[in-house]
């Protein structure tokens, strides 16, 4: 009986698993009921008396060093990564949800996409702003309402470069790339400035304090109204479909002369007159017009050879047209039941 002993220890110790199942096959071979070990405690019974203490010690040893071999098998296994046997092709995979993007995100990729394939380039600048950058070299005279506190989010004085008390504050249009841009670089100058914007408004279903816009600049030789005009005509086409129409009118802006308003056609009624364009058959969509000559000299460029274009739009609007969105409030408010429903390629 001491030889089959040896002779278990030695197998036992040589034994090597690469699944839980062959630790499996391996305890029941010797640990279950029926098992090797079950059938020495048998014949265990049957040793003479004077032999029982070292069989019984010797057999102890040999279960204990059985048990101690499966757990070492076991966190052994786990160490190791699961090989292909182990892995249950046919259970179902774990779901997971896919995040969408913000509808916000979806139009001004769209519309970055559509002025790329015009060839204007992406230009940023900074939400915190001075008052030159927004204001002044934009033409507007020191008295305009536009400064006034309803509008603009003042943060604090500072002196300027020519030694004057002047205003920083949050950005309230994106026509500051413009002043940044224009500064920087020599026409011909074509691009295009998304980008968050602030004014101190009351929040309602129709305007936040917070919103986006996409500004256009285009400067060079013999750049006229009518480059404008294609151009924006090409951007509604491609935005709101190849059925659409445009029209501009006449209006004021300090940085732009002439300056006008564009509108598209209504989208839901064809133009025929519907509550969303509110019987008119056209939906304001922009501001624009030839950048004033003011603008090119304050900021360096020459007035006598260069004219330009500049066309601003918020993207909250056109999102709101686009999806037929009735509170602008919703962009902000994070309600997943909103952001799911927004699929894009963009
Ligand atoms: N900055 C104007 C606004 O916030 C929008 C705008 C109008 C931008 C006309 C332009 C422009 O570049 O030419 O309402």
């Amino acid at each position: 009986m001491l030889s089959k002993i040896e002779e278990i220890l030695r197998e036992v110790k040589n034994f090597s698993a690469s699944s839980k199942k062959d630790i499996e096959s391996f305890r029941i071979k010797y640990l279950s009921k029926k098992g090797i070990l079950s059938a020495l405690f048998e014949e265990f019974k049957i040793i003479p008396p004077d032999q029982k203490r070292d069989f019984g010690k010797k057999l102890n040893e040999l279960k204990n060093f059985i048990q101690l071999k499966i757990d070492t098998l076991h966190s052994e296994l786990k160490k190791k990564p699961p090989s292909k046997i182990d892995l249950d092709l046919t259970l179902p995979g774990d779901s997971f949800n896919l995040g969408s993007r913000h509808p916000i995100s979806i139009v001004r990729n769209e519309i970055i996409s559509i002025f790329t394939r015009l060839g204007f380039t992406i230009s940023e600048g900074p939400e915190i702003e001075d008052d030159a950058h927004v204001f002044s070299k934009l033409n507007f005279p020191p008295e305009h309402p536009a400064r006034d506190m309803q509008d603009t989010v003042f943060i604090e004085k500072c002196i300027d470069s020519e030694g004057k008390i002047a205003d920083i504050l949050l950005r309230t249009h994106t026509s500051s790339v413009q002043v940044r841009v224009m500064e920087k670089q020599k026409p011909p100058i074509r691009t295009i400035s998304p980008g968050r914007v602030y004014r101190n408004e009351a929040i309602s279903s129709r305007s936040h304090c917070i919103f986006h816009q996409v500004e256009g600049l285009y400067i060079d030789e013999n750049v006229s109204f009518s480059d404008l005009k294609q151009t924006l005509l090409y951007f509604s086409k491609e935005m709101f479909g190849e059925k659409t129409r445009i029209r501009l009118r006449p209006s004021f802006f300090p940085f732009t002369e002439p300056s006008a308003e564009m509108d598209i056609s209504c989208k839901l009624c064809n133009g025929k007159g519907c509550t969303v364009c509110k019987y008119t058959g056209w939906l304001e969509i922009l501001g624009c017009g030839m950048v004033d000559p003011n603008v090119l000299e304050y900021t360096g460029i020459d007035n006598q050879k260069f004219t330009g274009f500049a066309f601003g739009m918020g993207i909250e609007r056109i999102t709101m047209l686009k999806y037929q969105i009735k509170d602008i409030r919703l962009f902000f408010e994070n309600d997943i039941r909103f952001l799911q429903q927004f699929k894009s390629a963009l």
